[in-house]
């Protein structure tokens, strides 16, 4: 996607240097556009834990890269050495995020196609290396595929009103932030908003840590797609009213009976698109399905991260990024950062592959290989 006009994926090979990964440092937009470099497992595991990189898609794919990077240093005297050092740092970045799918994911394909290599070790690394590659440029595809899937439901529903603007509820950042490319909730509406369909989107603020407000609110805006930034708690208000048209979120993790997981309050959304008839759709590329676990209530673990993102809200202040205190010091504050929202809550599902109910029939009639 463009940023000041410029095209930019979310991460990248260096340019002439290939021991170095480059990210986007998400913890400073929308203030300021600061590129990073990452160059050792313990810099890309800290970039996923402190959310310098997140969403699920690019989780998965700075994943990837961070095992290629294990391999480049991992010790070459023998193959079964470098193979252990590639299951340490694997063992490292899982540990950085439980709930979103990709993480593990993406690991456990870069040990696999490691593994299949041979024994030869510069070849083992130049696998890592074309495997990470491949996984982001999967991602970047996937979306792009979802998108113009999804774009059709757009479509229908502008047909229907006569082409007045479609109005888009979405929950976090789901967009090309949270991926490769593209995004996956928002992949739908820049392909309809690249096509010349009226589109305008709510984007839910997204407590605690603002990835609607910060994130989803910019990259929309660098792409000219009309938007307004809204508090978590209007979305309800604005069903009831028939402001919002169709509600599409990203997910972090999809079981392939059909709960979704996403970030905290989309289940709320959920509850709300139901009692006033809205649709509401969870865009995934199928790198984010779970097809081990059956029920996403039990079986999902749910991050609990630090009472600080929740007591302080960062903003900008003379230039600088400042976070001040929004709670009575001494207030403990919970921080659960996902919830599940029961399939039966869920009017489809649009992946790489077409639209599905979400359900495990809808599910495996596009996935036949996972039955
Ligand atoms: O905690 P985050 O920012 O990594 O949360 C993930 C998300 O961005 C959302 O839950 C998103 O809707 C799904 S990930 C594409």
């Amino acid at each position: 996607m463009n940023v000041h006009g410029k095209h930019h994926r979310t991460i990248w090979l260096k340019k002439d240097d290939p021991n170095v990964v480059q990210i986007i440092d998400q913890r400073h937009i929308p203030h300021h556009f600061v590129i990073e470099n990452l160059v050792t497992v313990e810099q890309f595991a800290q970039a996923i834990r402190d959310m310098h990189v997140r969403g699920a898609g690019l989780i998965g794919a700075t994943a990837g890269f961070g095992m290629y990077i294990a391999a480049l240093h991992a010790p070459k005297s023998s193959p079964q050495a470098f193979m252990a050092a590639l299951v340490e740092a694997g063992e490292t970045l899982k540990a950085t995020r439980p709930t979103a799918v990709n993480l593990a994911w993406a690991v456990d394909r870069q040990l696999k196609a490691v593994e299949d290599a041979g024994d030869e070790i510069d070849a083992r690394v130049q696998t890592a290396r074309e495997t990470a590659q491949a996984i982001a440029d999967e991602d970047a595809d996937f979306c792009r595929r979802l998108g113009e899937h999804g774009k059709a439901i757009i479509k229908e529903i502008s047909k229907n009103k006569k082409g007045e603007p479609v109005n888009v509820l979405t929950h976090c950042n789901a967009g090309w932030l949270a991926f490769v490319d593209y995004g996956s909730a928002t992949a739908p509406i820049y392909a309809a908003h690249d096509e010349g369909i009226a589109v305008h989107v709510w984007v839910d603020e997204t407590r605690p840590r603002n990835q609607g407000a910060r994130l989803t609110a910019w990259e929309l805006g660098q792409h000219g797609v009309p938007h307004t930034v809204i508090a978590d708690n209007v979305g309800g208000h604005l069903m009831q009213h028939g402001m919002v048209d169709v509600v599409i979120t990203g997910t972090d993790r999809t079981l392939y009976t059909g709960d979704v997981a996403n970030k905290i309050g989309t289940y709320l959304k959920a509850l709300a698109a139901r009692d006033n008839g809205v649709p509401f759709y969870v865009a995934l590329p199928s790198s984010s399905f779970d097809w081990e676990h059956r029920d996403g209530l039990k079986e999902i673990p749910i991050e609990q991260r630090g009472a600080h993102e929740v007591k302080y809200i960062r903003g900008l202040h003379d230039g600088k990024i400042v976070q001040v205190l929004l709670t009575p010091e001494e207030s403990p504050a919970a921080n659960y950062a996902f919830d599940v929202t029961p399939a039966r809550l869920v009017t489809g599902l649009i992946t790489e592959r077409g639209i599905c109910p979400a359900s495990e029939e809808g599910v495996l009639a596009l996935y036949p290989e996972k039955r």
